[in-house]
């Protein structure tokens, strides 16, 4: 494939050397007001993960009703890790108390870092980029995105800063999930991308990887034509959903089955992200099944929407 033999001419070493560490350590020290744009699944995440790595972090959403849900998801997430021990009591009164929540891109203005996470469609990514062009004063701060798959130079070019425009990738569940994918477009400087990824691994503890920008990046492109696989099989009736799952969960030690991996990301977004690679290489195996968007249609998102492959409370 393409992008993969791409990927393999690309050094091996991380993005910056250890001497280079070194150098950017006072330069990711300067990163201390965080904008999250979107508290869905993976913005809440991410708020989650970067106000537990101390940093003041506001959270933008479009509604007052969705800020809601957004807060209350990700104040719930903290409770549940307090009890659970993986922080303390303190710690989680500490963390709630460095979030602040908005409907107005416009408090955005002094943030040093903004990670735009709303849902998969370039048209209204790229809005969002124009607008926080235009109200983020600092010049060198970093505007960046969580997209699964839209090209980063998209985003870049829509505003007037395309050298600090990056793809910081979470997986989902952020607070949980090693990973971030980093991914620079063709106008990213380096200088932003050794920032992106020193406060990645030094601030917010996360394991870097790199990837060129294309669609689907490292994870996804091995990632969604297997799911779609087992769309496709389970569509063609060849074995139950259950089986699917137990399948891969006791056969190959995957810690949840294909169906159920497609119910947590959310079908919507596992369809978006099918759509743009298919757009990207016209591969047959990135092509979504019938089945996908007909459940998209009806509302079936997965865990998010209460229903999908499988129903949820
Ligand atoms: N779900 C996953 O497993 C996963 C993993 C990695 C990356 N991503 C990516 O993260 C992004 C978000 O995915 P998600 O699963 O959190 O979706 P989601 O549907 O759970 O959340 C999206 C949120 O964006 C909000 N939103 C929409 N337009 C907005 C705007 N103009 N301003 C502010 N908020 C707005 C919506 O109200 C919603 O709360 C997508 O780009 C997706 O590809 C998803």
């Amino acid at each position: 494939m393409a992008a993969a033999g791409t990927l393999q001419r690309r050094p091996a070493e991380p993005v910056i050397s250890e001497s280079e560490r070194d150098d950017v350590t006072d330069t990711w020290g300067d990163i201390a007001r965080v904008g999250v744009v979107g508290c869905g699944q993976m913005g809440a995440g991410i708020a989650e993960v970067c106000a537990r790595a101390g940093l003041d972090v506001k959270v933008a959403e479009t509604t007052g009703e969705a800020l809601e849900f957004g807060r209350t998801r990700l104040f719930n997430s903290l409770s549940k890790a307090a009890e659970r021990g993986k922080i303390s009591e303190e710690e989680r009164d500490a963390t709630q108390a460095r979030l602040s929540f908005t409907t107005d891109l416009g408090e955005f203005a002094d943030r040093d870092l903004v990670i735009e996470a709303v849902v998969e469609n370039e048209q209204v990514k790229t809005e969002i980029f124009q607008v926080l062009d235009q109200v983020v004063t600092r010049r060198d701060a970093i505007l960046a995105s969580n997209t699964s798959s839209i090209p980063l130079v998209k985003l870049a070019v829509a505003t007037s800063r395309p050298d600090q425009v990056i793809g910081v990738h979470f997986f989902n569940p952020a607070p949980v999930q090693k990973l971030v994918e980093l991914i620079p477009a063709l106008t990213t400087s380096e200088g932003t991308i050794s920032r992106a990824q020193a406060l990645v691994e030094k601030i917010l503890g996360k394991h870097a990887i790199r990837a060129q920008d294309r669609s689907g990046f490292v994870v996804n492109a091995l990632l969604i034509p297997y799911l779609l696989s087992a769309i496709r099989m389970f569509e063609s009736g060849m074995a139950s959903r259950e089986d699917i799952d137990n399948g891969m969960e006791l056969g190959c030690a995957h810690p949840m089955g294909p169906l159920k991996l497609s119910d947590l990301i959310g079908l919507d977004t596992v369809a978006s992200v099918a759509y743009s690679m298919y757009e990207e290489y016209k591969e047959p195996l990135y092509a979504a099944p019938p089945l996908l968007q007909r459940m998209v249609d009806a509302g079936r998102l997965g865990r998010k929407s209460g229903s999908g492959f499988y129903t949820y409370d």
